[in-house]
Order: structure tokens, then sequence, then C-alpha cells
């Protein structure tokens, strides 16, 4: 995949401005920002993007089925993983469904959002040099940067370069590939978990289709594929 880098200072929000240009940017398009005023992340939430201390990039892909369309938010917490262990040699985990962890404390966000008929875009935002207290003064003590946790500095373009070379190559994992290897890197397979619609078990499995295999206490096997899951002691 041939990436078309676009970068700007600042914006609200890198995937908000891809939708918006969607119809007109070919596959491969890349907008990165120094600055998010209105980061988003899943559910609805905000994601912090402060000036000049992360990553912050989308990317529009135009995949050839719904099928495909699945496995990219799996196929960037693979890459992300990748870079930062090229970058830095620390070893981060994924927790499902994509957010990227080292140290149990979620260093990188991952959001994909349909965009028109034929696009998705990517949206990944990777805290590089934010200081841990800003997060814990935002009351998101679960949050950390890449610096805070492996004590490297990676710059935001080195980790552009590595991530988006890791990304061109995981993209074109076939998808049994792609899923093998997000099991294995995958924290949340084997530990406590319980969801926000309440169910309570043991997560044993990520499906083909993706979606979180949980047993709960009588046995009974249920596949979550949206919202919320906590682990148990981490977040
Ligand atoms: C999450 O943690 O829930 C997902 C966060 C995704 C953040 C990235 S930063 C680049 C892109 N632009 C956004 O507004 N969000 C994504």
């Amino acid at each position: 995949m041939n990436f078309i880098v676009n970068e700007f200072e600042s914006m609200d929000s890198t995937s908000s401005y891809l939708k918006r240009h969607a119809a007109e940017s070919p596959a491969g398009t890349v907008v990165c920002a120094k600055e998010q005023t209105g980061g988003r992340g899943r559910l609805g939430k905000s994601f912090l993007s402060p000036p000049g201390s992360g990553l912050y990039l989308s990317v529009l892909l135009r995949p050839e089925s719904l099928e495909e369309a699945l496995t990219y938010p799996f196929a960037a917490g693979i890459a992300v993983e990748e870079a930062i262990r090229e970058t830095t040699a620390a070893e981060a985990g994924l927790k499902w469904p994509n957010d990227v962890l080292i140290h149990n404390r979620k260093v990188t966000g991952i959001l994909a959002e349909v965009a028109d008929q034929t696009a998705v875009i990517l949206g990944i935002g990777i805290n590089l040099t934010t200081p841990y207290d800003f997060f814990a003064e935002h009351q998101l003590s679960h949050v950390s940067s890449v610096l805070a946790e492996t004590g490297v500095e990676v710059s935001i373009r080195q980790m552009r370069e590595q991530l988006l070379s890791q990304l061109s190559s995981v993209l074109e994992w076939p998808k049994e590939q792609l899923l093998s290897c997000y099991r294995k890197r995958c924290i949340t397979i084997g530990k406590q978990v319980h969801s926000s619609n309440g169910i309570i078990g043991i997560c044993t499995d990520v499906s083909g289709k993706g979606e979180l295999v949980v047993r709960d206490e009588a046995g009974e096997e249920h596949f979550l594929n949206s919202g919320e899951v906590s682990i148990s002691g981490i977040y």
C-alpha cells in the first residue's frame, strides 16, 4: 500500500477531517496533525491529543469486503505493537478490541469508522511523550505514554514512518495469520472480564469474526462484538 501523507499543525480530529474529504481521497490517504482539539475515541469518548506529544493520524482505506474491513482494527493494533517494539524494544499488549498497553496502561487508541459506502477511516493515536501526570490529572490514571512507560523518547516522525511501514505489511496478511497473531498478543484472553452489559466471566478466545468469547460461571458462552469490556485489576 502506498501512503500519501498530509501533515497539519492543528485540527479538530484527523478522522473527522478525512470523513469530510472521503469522496475525493484515494485509498492510502493519511492525515496527521501535531494537535487535535476534538480528538475522538470509541463509544463517543474524547481522545486527549496535546500538541507535539503524540502521533495522531488517520488512514483512509477502501476494503473489498465487509470481512476485510472488520480486520482493520486488529491489523492496526498489531502494527502499533510492532512499531513500539522496533522503536523502543518494549513489549506491548493488546486489550480487546484494540487498545495497546504497556505495563497495563493504555498508550494507544484505535478507532475504525465507515466514511461512505466504500471507505473506512482508521484513526490511530499513540501517546509518545505526554507525562503520565497529565492523564492522571484528567482522571485517566489507566492512560500513559511510550516515554513514561519505556523511558525511550520516540519522535513523531520516527513513529509515523515505523507505523506506516508495519501497517502496509500487516494489511497484506491473510485473515487467519492476522487473527492468530492477534490472539497471541491479546492480553484479554485468559483473564476475568466484565462487560458494560453485565456479562462477567473468563475470556477464552477471540472468534474468527473478531468477537470476544466469554464463559460465565454457569459455563455459558457469550460472544461480544462491541461495547466496553474491562479486565479485572487493569481497567
Ligand atoms: C479510543 O481510544 O477509543 C480510540 C482513540 C482513537 C484516537 C485517534 S487519534 C487520530 C484519530 N483522530 C481522532 O479523532 N481519533 C483517532
